[in-house]
């Protein structure tokens, strides 16, 4: 579904990401993992047209991206959740999840997504009204990605859900991201919470600045010696 090859990316001199390749195939979840600073949110950026590369290639369903508004690969089911959220205070929660819907036109199936985000997230229908800046962490990265939801992606790109948030509510994004994947969306997920990322994916890859030093499955991963000794704390 989707396919990234020999990307790399500069901030003027600087060299963030060194040809990385990796794949995300449909009904996957594949976890990108990798301390601060590896180039996790660079790629993620990259892949939604918000960077462009300086080399490298980047396929979505078979057509490259690489040129693509961020608009157009929206469009065509490639949404993410950024890191921090991001939501846009000022507006409600009910407002913030239309915004992601702003790019479609099939008002019926948008009020049955609705619905389906607030099944996943009954604490966004309690506070529909409610303004997003005065929500909870946990409960913001619940509405960041009701939002990116709203957009019906095939492919949900995630930048660090766990980022800050207590264990409790981690559990629950982790679970929520489960259920997505089991309703038919694809997800490459961005962690530094390895074991969690790692605990739920198919497949994962380990970025160390800026390059993909092992990949394999999620399972493989956790029990690897590296993994262990770098990410899980021996
Ligand atoms: N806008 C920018 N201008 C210049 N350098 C940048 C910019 N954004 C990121 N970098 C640099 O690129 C490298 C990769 O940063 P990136 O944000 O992609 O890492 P990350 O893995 O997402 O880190 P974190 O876990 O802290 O979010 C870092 O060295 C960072 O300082
Ligand atoms: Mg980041």
């Amino acid at each position: 579904m989707l396919k990234v090859e020999n990307l790399s990316v500069h901030y003027g001199m600087i060299q963030a990401v060194r040809e990385v390749s990796f794949e995300v195939k449909q009904g996957e979840i594949v976890s990108l993992i990798g301390a601060n600073g590896a180039g996790k949110t660079t790629i993620l950026r990259t892949i939604s047209g918000l960077v462009r590369p300086s080399n490298g290639t980047i396929t979505f369903e078979g057509n490259e991206i690489n040129k693509t508004s961020p608009q157009k690969i929206v469009a065509d089911g490639l949404s993410q959740v950024p890191e921090g959220r991001h939501v846009f205070p000022g507006l409600t929660v009910q407002e913030n999840l239309e915004m992601g819907a702003f790019l479609r036109k099939d008002n019926e199936q948008i009020k049955a997504d609705f619905e389906g985000v607030f099944e996943k997230f009954p604490i966004l229908k309690e506070r529909r009204n409610q303004d997003s800046a005065t929500l909870s962490g946990g409960e913001q990265q619940m509405l960041a990605m009701g939002r990116a939801l709203m957009s019906k992606p095939k492919l949900l790109l995630l930048d660090e859900p766990s980022m800050g948030l207590a264990p409790i509510f981690i559990r629950e994004i982790f679970k929520t991201i489960q259920e997505i994947q089991a309703q038919g969306t694809t997800v490459l997920l961005i962690e530094q919470n390895a074991k969690m990322a790692l605990s739920i994916a198919d497949r994962g890859y380990v970025l160390e600045t800026g390059q993909i030093v092992l990949k394999g499955t999620g399972a493989e991963l956790l029990a690897s010696e590296e993994v262990k000794k770098a990410y899980l704390g021996g």
